[in-house]
């Protein structure tokens, strides 16, 4: 038996995170075996790469360099985490992974997606998430709600137009698969937001057939 993979997407303070952690609560309340993990980072070599990337003093740093650091860290999770838990069954719940990039890098700076799935192709193979939430708000408000919590990272210091072209790129790519992805309005309160995700996580598991019962005892719980 193969895991599931879900993924989350959306602009920087969207509430991916929250929800992310809210979903992964709900899962194993319902008995099942999940693991979340973020992107970039996930493993101590990501996680490393992970600092490169979002240092401020880093602001020479190119989109094509970004982009390969990006996928590197990818990389890297997919093969030490990723993989290793889908194919032990369990379900992964991963805070952003490839869309991110054909966003941030392939749109939001210029790069093209095809240059980024180019320079994604060995780091993830055929890997795909099996349903991606991407959470919904409008870019100016998203990134307003961080601001008085800490300093921003080199990535969410972005002038308001690279963060309104991800969101259009967000927006593009949810139309495009819409059959992988689900819009959540993320404007709204967060248990709100956070039951109908588990209304709709629970409605895909149980048309697959992933039965809680069933992973259960596949886990010998
Ligand atoms: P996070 O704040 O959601 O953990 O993500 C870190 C930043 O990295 C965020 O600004 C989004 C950005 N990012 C990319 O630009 N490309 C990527 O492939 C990923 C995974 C994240």
């Amino acid at each position: 038996m193969s895991g599931l993979f879900i993924s989350f997407e959306g602009n920087d303070g969207a509430g991916k995170s929250t929800q992310a952690e809210l979903l992964k609560k709900h899962l194993s309340e319902e008995g099942f075996s999940c693991c979340l993990f973020r992107e970039p980072g996930g493993t101590d070599i990501s996680e490393k790469i992970r600092e490169i990337i979002l240092d401020n003093a880093n602001y020479k740093m190119k989109h094509l360099t970004e982009a390969y650091l990006y996928a590197a860290a990818r990389c890297q999770l997919v093969r030490e985490k990723i993989m290793p838990a889908l194919k032990g069954g369990q379900i992964v719940i991963c805070d952003r992974f490839l869309d991110s990039s054909l966003v941030y890098q392939g749109i939001g700076r210029g790069l093209g997606t095809d240059i980024v799935k180019d320079i994604n192709k060995y780091a993830v193979g055929s890997l795909k998430p099996d349903l991606t939430f991407f959470l919904h708000l409008d870019p100016a408000e998203a990134i307003n709600r961080h601001k008085d919590e800490r300093e921003l990272d080199r990535m969410e210091n972005q002038k308001a137009y690279f963060h309104n072209r991800v969101y259009r790129g967000f927006l593009d790519i949810a139309h495009g698969e819409s059959e992988r992805i689900v819009t959540v309005e993320a404007n709204r309160p967060l248990k709100v937001i956070s039951a109908e995700i588990a209304r709709i996580i629970d409605s895909f598991i149980n048309g697959r057939g992933l039965q809680n019962e069933q992973l259960k005892r596949f886990f010998g719980q």
